[in-house]
């Protein structure tokens, strides 16, 4: 649903791992050098699995959670930067220079981004992760995501998005 003319919602769920992986592999096909996405949402609701969709569809390897180092690097057709914030007080990842990246034409992935109190205003897709309220054994595995995109061009790159899972989604 659009908002403004700079502001896009797409909400999407996802019943698997595979699934959130397969999300990621589509959000890649359409993310930018420049982009950033603050990935938030509980414990274990799923951020890190998009990371390795996203990046593995890139063609990065070895992807794996930054919750000791902070910030993992990944060499794919778009430089990617991985950060995790969550060990970190409040305004903790104000020193680490995350904009530095964004000079240097990365994707920024940043889960836990709470512990940032200044990321980019434009160029930038909030995700929001939720775990369903069913309980359910039969919905245990499902998530709900919302994606809130921020800036003309990553809104541009959202609605490409929303195009490729409604194909995704007739095929
Ligand atoms: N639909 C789903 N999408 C993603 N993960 C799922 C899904 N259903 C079940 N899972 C499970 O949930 C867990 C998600 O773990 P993941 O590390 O991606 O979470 P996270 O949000 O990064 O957590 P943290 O805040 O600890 O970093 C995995 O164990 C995965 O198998
Ligand atoms: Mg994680």
């Amino acid at each position: 649903m659009e908002t403004e003319k700079n502001e896009l919602v797409l909400h999407t769920l996802s019943e698997s791992e595979e699934e959130t992986c397969r999300l990621g592999a589509d959000i890649a096909a359409v993310a930018f050098p420049g982009l950033t996405l603050l990935l938030e949402g509980t414990l274990g609701s799923g951020k890190t699995t998009l990371v390795r969709g996203i990046a593995q569809a890139l063609g990065a390897r070895n992807v794996r959670s930054p919750s000791f180092t902070l910030i993992n690097e990944y060499d794919g057709n778009i430089p990617i930067v991985h950060v995790d914030l969550y060990r970190l007080p409040k305004d903790g990842g104000d020193a680490l220079g995350l904009e530095e990246y964004l000079l240097q034409d990365s994707l920024i992935l940043v889960e836990w981004p709470d512990r940032w109190s200044s990321p980019p205003l434009a160029d930038l897709w909030l995700v929001h992760f939720s775990l369903s309220s069913g309980g359910e054994e039969t919905t245990r595995d499902v998530r709900e995501i919302v994606i809130e995109s921020r800036g003309a061009r990553a809104t541009v790159a959202l609605k490409s998005l929303a195009e490729r899972r409604r194909f995704v989604e007739r095929s």
